[in-house]
């Protein structure tokens, strides 16, 4: 199975990427930044998503002149922005996380309707905030609701593919890290992020990837283009 990732070369990418490649898998890695470990199964493009022809030059190599076509694609890549009210969130910020969290996915994905190419499932990493509307989350919420409308609008181009708009959690990487260095007097709803920080309630990235790489046909069978928060998963 060929795996396309976007964010491959930290977090939770960073662990699809380690147990894919473990499980047998080709993975086609999209970052900045290269995954730690050389690996004969792993191809590797160095792109900034702000960068669309970038994008779209890494999509050909990979697809074309290397012949893997995903047959499963997780849109991962993202960007916190600005813990801060809105008022004070600048629409650069607003439009710079939108950019990597959103529209770089609508260019992959026009990219594959453009070359008829219909992997059998494409996973946009979501997360809770897109329903939660919590103070201070500003760019981050805005634009994960819009990348769960985005999944679910093309869930009517894809016609032979399987989408899902994933929430995995709360999960123990840099964009966790980061949270922690945010005052949950200012940010109440933060205090709930320090309280999971070394439990199980905040595994892995390599823990969530097997929960996410074992559900795989689970999520198929939800409606194509629809959310789903991994925590409410039944075993
Ligand atoms: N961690 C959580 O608790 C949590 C919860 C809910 C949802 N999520 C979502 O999970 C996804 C992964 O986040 P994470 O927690 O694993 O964070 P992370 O460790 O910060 O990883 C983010 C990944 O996105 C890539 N990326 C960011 N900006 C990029 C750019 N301009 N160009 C190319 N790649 C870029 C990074 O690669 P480079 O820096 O190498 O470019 C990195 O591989 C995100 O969509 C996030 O919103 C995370």
């Amino acid at each position: 199975m060929n795996v396309l990732i976007t964010g491959h070369s930290s977090g939770i990418g960073a662990g699809l990427t380690k147990v894919l490649l473990a499980n047998g898998c080709d993975v086609l890695g999209i970052s900045r930044g290269r995954w730690t470990e050389t690996h004969p199964n792993l191809y590797q493009e160095t792109v900034d998503l702000q960068n669309e022809s970038e994008v779209i030059s890494a999509l050909s190599n990979l697809v074309h002149k290397k012949l893997k076509k995903p047959n499963l694609i997780f849109l991962n890549a993202g960007v916190l922005g600005p813990i801060a009210s809105l008022q004070n969130t600048k629409n650069e910020e607003l439009q710079y996380v939108m950019q990597i969290n959103v529209w770089i996915n609508k260019v992959i994905l026009d990219w594959f309707l453009e070359h008829n190419l219909s992997p059998e499932q494409i996973i946009t990493i979501s997360s809770g905030a897109a329903i939660r509307g919590n103070f201070g989350w500003s760019s981050y919420a805005l634009s994960k609701s819009t990348l769960n409308m985005l999944t679910q609008l093309y869930a009517h181009e894809f016609k032979k593919s399987h989408l899902l708009a994933l929430a995995p959690g709360y999960v123990d990487t840099k964009m966790q890290s980061v949270l922690r260095t945010k005052s949950s007097s200012d940010f109440p709803s933060l205090e709930a992020l320090h309280q999971a920080h070394g439990t199980s309630r905040m595994p892995s990235p390599e823990t969530l990837a097997h929960k996410i790489i074992e559900n795989l046909a689970k999520f198929k069978k939800l409606k194509s283009g629809s959310y789903f928060d991994l925590r409410t998963i039944k075993s």
